[in-house]
């Protein structure tokens, strides 16, 4: 019997347990979420696709299609310095067709698609400028834009499908004679999530608002940390920053993804499967859509950024020194962050926020400071970010009082996890240490665990957080098997398949993450979306491709987990001994049990298909003595043929499987080979 006594609370559940954690791995962002179906929009992808800055671009017709680069006064802006001009001297219409990402574009019968590119027409030429959605050789959809102005220009046209194909569909650009400059060529689905401008993939991002998220991690991961420190995730560049990181003002605004630096990823394509695909990140689904996306699917925004350090596995972790004016930026960049989420419009960054759309502060409480790093360097280099946003809780209250920094602590695989944690929590006691006036959270509101380990491991570590292996205070946090004192970020974990064994052993992973819930505040399967033309990673939670998208196995643990999340934790115990539905196919004294027994008080009050001598008791069990007579713990005994403990017998129920014996007895289940 199960006893729980509703007003016996043990401790609250944090309220934010069950969240997910985007990272562009996979080709999720540019070629997934983002729904931009033009690969290579603004043509700037040069050395990260060998050299070839009309890369998923080709010609049509008799034509000369070349990038310019370099072109510092004819380019659009600083942030997006090359353009194509296509001349075209023939007497018919040509130009440029694009092919989209990965296994195309994928268009819909009746559907409309919104065409934008940035124009200027060249030697006189002033349109017009054809758009063509073409099926192989068919036109499906077109429009034309007019009077094409000298200077650069947006044009905007609707291009309806009239077929649903998800196969050698393009998007055609071409002119009559005549020579012309484009860039920023885009085309979007009208039908994105929640019918958001510049928005993201809806089939894609209601998969993850079904998941009923707590809170969204982003944007890495490896990403944040760049494969060098200049590739690393800078998130003003996310939102359009210049060359010094101040706001970069476009077209007499902020946040234009067309003044946005591209970026390169870490996933390059020598870690995809098909190598075909170059790996980039157009920020287009920059911080200020993830900001956005969480508060869409009621969610946190957790951000991770860069401690000043590149990723370790990849060049050693170089950065700037800590003692760098070039290093202070970071940190100032990580609290220019948070007036960016929460300032009015009279801050400086507040007032880019409130340009790009949104009035209202964006949520936010937690800030990674690092991805997977660890040792006394990535110490120091927290320590930096530590002091300064203590220096700002003290004098800007309102604005980062109640901010708090993740720690990271690198990567547990398994066995040896243990110990790179451990690293982690010797420098956090070392720093309390020295600040005798400060609590944990002062240091770190949580430390970011990650694991990818087998299915086993996770079945067999359920009681991970349990306070008999994590400390809930900080006297023992360097002495307990795991750790403790400070709460904890599961920030990545996944067991290693999309299989049945693989999710079950997440679920029953999570009702240890639940049970802790008062220490573990939040944790999210990573990775999150997985690519199945081309792929870096895998399992993931969720598998997609130009025109569909499939749930794992494991999103439906994730999804009933946090749907039916709990909020607080009560006492409970078992009484009685009720085994339920326990399969057993074992021998037990006399007679074959073939499927499920259950027990109560020593008695058997079912058994399917099952035989004890004839008899529904266990009092004359003098046959399964020689099994119990195994149970050596010293607090058993066998008495009269029963299994007895010395001030409890009712609890009590023994059977035999196959040469083991096993009791069950105040929420205890021990097995006796
Ligand atoms: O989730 C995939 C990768 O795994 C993340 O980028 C990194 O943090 C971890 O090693």
């Amino acid at each position: 019997l199960l006893n729980i006594n509703a007003s016996d609370k043990v401790h609250d559940i944090s309220d934010i347990l069950y969240g997910i954690f985007i990272e562009d791995i996979n080709f999720a962002a540019d070629g997934g979420l983002y729904a931009e179906m033009v690969q290579n929009r603004s043509f700037e992808f040069t050395n990260l696709a060998s050299d070839n800055e009309k890369h998923a671009w080709s010609d049509v017709g008799t034509v000369t299609a070349k990038v310019v680069k370099g072109d510092k006064t004819g380019c659009l802006n600083a942030n997006n310095p090359n353009y194509m001009v296509i001349e075209n001297k023939s007497d018919s219409d040509a130009g440029i067709a694009n092919e989209g990402f990965l296994d195309g574009m994928s268009i819909k019968e009746n559907t409309g698609y919104d065409f934008s590119v940035y124009a200027k027409g060249m030697d006189s030429y002033t349109g017009p400028l054809n758009v063509k959605l073409m099926n192989g050789s068919d036109v499906v959809g077109s429009g034309t834009i007019e009077n094409v102005t000298a200077e650069w220009k947006k044009y905007e046209l609707k291009l309806t499908s009239s077929v649903t194909s998800n196969k050698n569909v393009k998007l055609q650009v071409t002119i009559p004679k005549g020579k012309i400059a484009v860039d920023m060529v885009s085309l979007f689905p009208q039908d994105t999530y929640k019918g958001r401008k510049n928005g993201l993939r809806k089939d894609l991002a209601e998969k993850l608002e079904e998941l009923h998220p707590g809170f969204l991690r982003f944007p890495g991961g490896c990403v944040v940390e760049g494969a060098t420190i200049e590739t690393r995730y800078n998130w003003k560049d996310s939102i359009g920053a210049d060359s010094s990181g101040q706001p970069f003002e476009f077209n007499g605004t902020y946040g234009d993804v067309a003044a946005r630096k591209q970026g390169q990823n870490i996933w390059t394509d020598e870690r995809a499967t098909n190598d075909k695909y170059p790996s980039f990140m157009t920020y287009g689904l920059g911080f200020y859509e993830y900001f956005q996306l969480a508060e869409d699917i009621d969610a946190v925004g957790v951000p991770v950024i860069n401690c000043g350090k590149c990723c370790m596995g990849q060049s050693d972790g170089n950065g700037p020194s800590l003692d760098s004016a070039e290093f202070k930026q970071y940190i100032q960049d990580a609290l220019d962050l948070v007036e960016f989420c929460r300032g009015d419009k009279t801050t400086k960054w507040g007032k880019i926020r409130i340009a790009m759309g949104h009035e209202k502060p964006f949520k936010l409480k937690y800030i990674g400071i690092g991805n997977e790093q660890w040792g006394d360097d990535f110490f120091k280099h927290y320590e930096a970010f530590v002091d300064a946003f203590n220096d700002a809780k003290k004098t800007n209250p309102a604005l980062y009082g109640d901010i708090e920094l993740m720690f990271t602590a690198g990567v547990d695989d398994g066995d040896s996890g243990k110990d790179v944690y451990m690293e982690a929590y010797n420098e956090a006691a070392t720093w309390l240490k020295a600040h005798p006036d400060k609590t944990i959270n002062d240091f770190a509101g949580a430390i970011d665990h990650h694991y990818y380990n087998e299915p086993s491991w996770f079945l067999t570590h359920t009681d991970y957080y349990d306070e008999k292996n994590y400390s809930r205070t900080t006297d023992n946090m360097t002495t307990s098997t795991y750790g403790g004192g400070m709460n904890v970020f599961l920030g990545e974990y996944a067991a290693q398949s999309n299989t049945w064994k693989a999710a079950l052993s997440e679920a029953a992973y999570m009702t240890g993450l639940e049970r802790n819930g008062d220490i573990v505040k939040m944790a999210a399967y990573a990775p999150l979306f997985g690519n199945l033309t081309a792929l870096h990673w895998s399992p993931d939670l969720i598998w997609f491709n130009n025109n569909t998208v499939t749930s794992s196995v494991n999103y439906y643990v994730q999804k009933i987990f946090a749907k039916n999340a709990g909020t607080t934790l009560l006492k409970s115990d078992m009484s009685g001994a009720t085994v339920a539905s326990k399969p057993f196919a074992g021998k037990v004294g006399v007679g074959t049990w073939n499927t499920a027994a259950k027990f109560d008080n020593a008695k058997v009050v079912s058994n399917d298909n099952g035989k004890i001598l004839g008899k529904d008791t266990f009092t004359k069990a003098e046959n399964f003595s020689k099994y119990w007579e195994k149970a050596t713990d010293g607090n058993w005994s066998v008495k009269n043929g029963k299994l007895v403990q010395s001030s409890d017998v009712t609890n009590t129920v023994a059977y035999g499987n196959q040469g083991s014996v096993a009791y069950f007895g105040n929420n205890t289940w021990k097995n006796y080979t």
